[in-house]
């Protein structure tokens, strides 16, 4: 049994406004904790928009990065191995614009939700891409950044039941099992978990998230981009 724990309205709004004197929109929706590590909360996304969307950004990725790659069933996805590439929300398709403003407002709540509404001069940094799983694919265990970067990571889920993704966090033993719902957002700090997604076994449509990495820019190696893939939040 995980623990859970529902953040209210009013405690976000208030450490929201300290941090930020009122001049960003908080995030006021019910957000739930996770075994102090997991945040989940709902959006209310057009999803057959949003996926229109995605095919076409999957069409796009597929003809411009992955040429002379090699086939990404298995253990990843085509969209998701080229992560560096691009970024989601730099192509002007529909309800991404909106997404990347919910995304944010999230995770300036959760920001001041965990800095205890202290200010921090920090620039953050968000990159973006598609998990687009065809059947049979799964995403294996990995974590992303280190904890002392103080980085935070989620994903959408948009069109991906039945499946989960499975977490290991450095506080407990068991796997937990995050269910995949429309319209779940899902996003903890990268403090030395690791997770995977299930394997997609669906052949008539495929698996679809939308994930993210958000960065501190003293972080980010801006000298091994070429070509920029990151925005600034
Ligand atoms: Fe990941």
């Amino acid at each position: 049994m995980n623990s859970e724990i529902i953040l209210k309205e009013s405690k976000i709004r208030k450490l929201v406004k300290k941090k930020y004197n009122g001049t960003m929109a908080p995030y006021t929706s019910e957000i739930k904790l996770i075994e102090n590590y997991i945040y989940t909360t709902k959006l209310n996304m057009d999803i057959d928009i949003l996926k229109s969307s995605c095919d076409k950004m999957y069409e796009i990725v597929k003809e411009n990065f992955s040429k002379n790659k090699k086939d990404y069933t298995g253990q990843s996805t085509m969209t998701t191995q080229l992560y560096s590439s691009y970024n989601l929300f730099l192509y002007p398709l529909p309800e991404f614009d909106k997404l990347f403003k919910e995304i944010r407002s999230i995770f300036f709540s959760l920001n001041a939700l965990n800095t205890n509404g202290q200010p921090e001069n920090i620039q953050y940094y968000m990159q973006c891409w598609l998990n687009y799983y065809n059947k049979g694919d799964f995403i294996d265990w990995h974590s992303h950044w280190s904890p002392e970067k103080k980085t935070w990571h989620g994903f959408f889920c948009l069109d991906c039941e039945p499946s989960f993704t499975s977490y290991k966090i450095p506080s407990k033993r068991e796997i937990i099992n995050v269910t995949s719902e429309k319209n779940l957002i899902v996003i903890s700090k990268s403090d030395g978990d690791k997770h995977k997604s299930s394997e997609w076994l669906d052949e008539s449509r495929p698996r679809i998230t939308i994930a993210f990495d958000i960065v501190p820019m003293e972080f980010i190696d801006s000298s091994v981009y070429w070509l920029n893939h990151w925005i600034p939040l």
